[in-house]
């Protein structure tokens, strides 16, 4: 949001009143004078008028090592949710950027800014997501020719973006997918009515999960980590 219209909301300014102020030097975001009431802010600029403080929210970034048996739901009255694994961040409500199935592990990013994970999760951006995956069968190449192609999805009448599957033996592959449909992987093999034993996902766009993080653990992404979406 602009900066001259987002001290108006906030303080109940008119236009004349925040001119004023920004041209005396009273405003200041993130710690620098902005006397540009264009200038755009967003929901976590530290922004001040008159030393008063308007907004100061902290942007969260976690990545977590999710288990099996958690769900990727911020609440459910049946199962353990992955906000269970996670410390109370104040009064600052996180979400989940991808989810997993309940019995997927893996990568799982967790943050309380919408514009940010929506750079993950949005299709047409098209983020490569990294999945182990073990199957009942054997896995043929004629997967990865299908896969290449793109696998026709019933209900919502769509082909998925072409992915490229890695063997890694009989039973185990690495599948590159570049959306996140409802249960897609699954799907994808199902449809040579192979089932899905055990999926983790590795990686999300250029984040990868950190081999340190034990299954369970989570931390904060690091500031080059978070410049990578
Ligand atoms: N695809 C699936 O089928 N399940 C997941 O948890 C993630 C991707």
């Amino acid at each position: 949001m602009r900066l001259d219209r987002f001290i108006g909301h906030q303080e109940g300014l008119g236009r004349k009143a925040v001119r004023e102020a920004l041209a005396q030097g009273r405003v200041t975001v993130r710690g620098e004078l902005v006397r540009d009431g264009l200038f755009e802010v967003t929901e976590f600029c530290r922004v001040t008028l008159d030393d008063i403080v308007l907004q100061d929210r902290p942007a969260l970034y976690f990545m977590l090592h999710k288990p099996a048996g958690y769900l990727s739901a911020t609440s459910d009255p049946n199962y353990r949710t992955v906000m269970e694994l996670i410390e109370k961040q104040g009064d600052e409500q996180l979400h989940i950027g991808g989810r997993l199935d309940l019995d997927t592990t893996g990568l799982l990013l967790l943050t309380n800014d919408g514009n940010w994970s929506r750079r993950i999760t949005e299709p047409n951006l098209k983020t490569p997501k990294v999945y182990r995956v073990e199957t009942e069968d054997p896995i043929t190449p004629e997967y990865q020719e299908l896969f290449a192609r793109g696998v026709h999805l019933l209900p919502e009448n769509l082909t998925t973006q072409p992915a490229q599957l890695e063997l890694l033996s009989e039973r185990s592959a690495r599948l590159t997918i570049y959306e996140g449909r409802y249960r897609q992987v699954k799907r994808m093999f199902y449809r040579f009515k192979n089932k899905v034993l055990a999926l983790h996902r590795e990686s999300m766009g250029e984040i990868k999960l950190d081999p340190a993080l034990a299954v369970g653990e989570y931390r904060p992404l690091t500031a080059e980590e978070i410049a990578l979406v």
